[in-house]
């Protein structure tokens, strides 16, 4: 873990907000910022004072490193806002720890959890107005770091800047999803950085998944790059199959992001006695599913969406159709985890943390 020059947070205020000049009910998906982000560079070895200060550009080198080699790292997750008034975060520990894995993969130094976490909390804290109530209202926190050395030389960046931003969301729902299953195109490869939230994990989907879009797919779930066998995520979802009865879904690996979702879903499943499996699906499996009817269900899950159902896949050329199932099991779960989030139901694994 990385020091830091201090751990005390500087706050520099905002002279006005901009809160006025956003309509709720109306938002664009992570495209209105709150009135500050929270910014702390790494130079000489050491992480420099964390600061929040308003929100604004960034004037950069076009020669710092992260334009170049793309080293960079991000995180994704939500505050909640109760019927009260009370605001939430939602395992953020999870996301800690996830960027930090992300960065050590990436060569990026690790950022002190504790004052990410009191980063994170108290800049939520400020910005309590932006996160407005209601199901599927909530304040979507982006985390990121960036290497910001001067230079083009192929080498680990020796400056950094972690940073967070926040942009009020309403309820993500893109409908129900039809698929395509890799058989060409690989998101991640064995020993490869699929398992971190790196940058260029992102952007080399954008061609592939275009092609799918064209074809009136939406999404593609990734499958094995060695033999386009197994199958492991979608884009920012991990992915669910319910054969039978049985909640399938891929093991965690250095190809697959370790989702909080898919995660939160598996104890909420063991919990109500669901039977579930962390095992590699094969597609043909999933196909023979299809076809002798024993695949009811398949879903995504992730931090934009909860849960996002699947009503179609291809494979090969071939479209299968599901079927929408009455007792859900994306329902049921979305909706249990909902009423965790927005503190509905008692939490019995303690995820929710109060931002006072
Ligand atoms: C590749 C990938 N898989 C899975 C997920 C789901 O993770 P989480 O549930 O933590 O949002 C995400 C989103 O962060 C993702 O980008």
């Amino acid at each position: 873990m990385s020091t830091t020059h201090t751990s005390d947070l500087k706050i520099i205020k905002a002279e006005t907000s901009k809160i006025d000049t956003v309509d709720f009910s109306n938002l664009t998906f992570g495209a209105n910022f709150t009135d500050y982000m929270f910014e702390c560079d790494y130079k000489d070895g050491v992480w420099q004072t964390p600061t929040i200060r308003p929100y604004g550009d960034l004037t950069m080198s076009p020669a710092a490193k992260v334009f170049h080699y793309g080293q960079a790292v991000f995180e994704g997750m939500k505050a909640y806002k109760d019927d009260n008034g009370d605001v939430f975060l939602f395992r953020p520990q999870q996301n800690i720890e996830r960027i930090n894995k992300s960065s050590k993969r990436m060569a990026i130094p690790e950022f002190p959890e504790e004052i990410l976490m009191n980063a994170l909390k108290t800049i939520v804290s400020m910005e309590k107005a932006w996160v407005q109530p209601g199901t599927g209202n909530s304040l979507y926190i982006r985390p990121f770091v960036i290497a910001t050395q001067v230079g083009v030389s192929a080498s680990p960046s020796t400056e950094y800047k972690f940073m967070i931003i926040m942009a009020p969301v309403n309820a993500y729902y893109i409908g129900d999803v039809k698929v395509v299953i890799a058989d060409h195109f690989s998101r991640s490869a064995d020993g490869g950085v699929g398992g971190a939230k790196a940058a260029g994990n992102y952007g080399a989907q954008f061609y592939p998944t275009n092609l799918a879009k064209e074809k009136g797919f939406q999404q593609i779930i990734w499958t094995d790059s060695n033999e386009h066998k197994y199958l492991e995520e979608a884009g920012t979802m991990n992915v669910f199959f319910r054969i039978n009865d049985t909640l399938i879904t891929a093991p965690i690996s250095d190809r697959i992001l370790d989702g909080v979702t898919r995660k939160s879903i598996l104890k909420l499943a063991e919990k109500a006695g669901v039977k579930t499996e962390v095992k590699k699906l094969t597609v043909s499996e999933l196909v023979a599913a299809t076809k002798n009817g024993s695949l009811k269900e398949i879903f995504g899950a992730g931090t934009a969406a909860v849960v996002s159902p699947v009503s179609a896949f291809s494979f090969e050329e071939h479209i299968y159709d599901l079927e929408k199932q009455e007792d859900s099991y994306a329902t049921t779960f979305k909706t249990q985890l909902m009423d965790i989030q927005y503190n509905r139901a008692e939490d019995s694994f303690n995820w929710r943390i109060k931002v006072d």
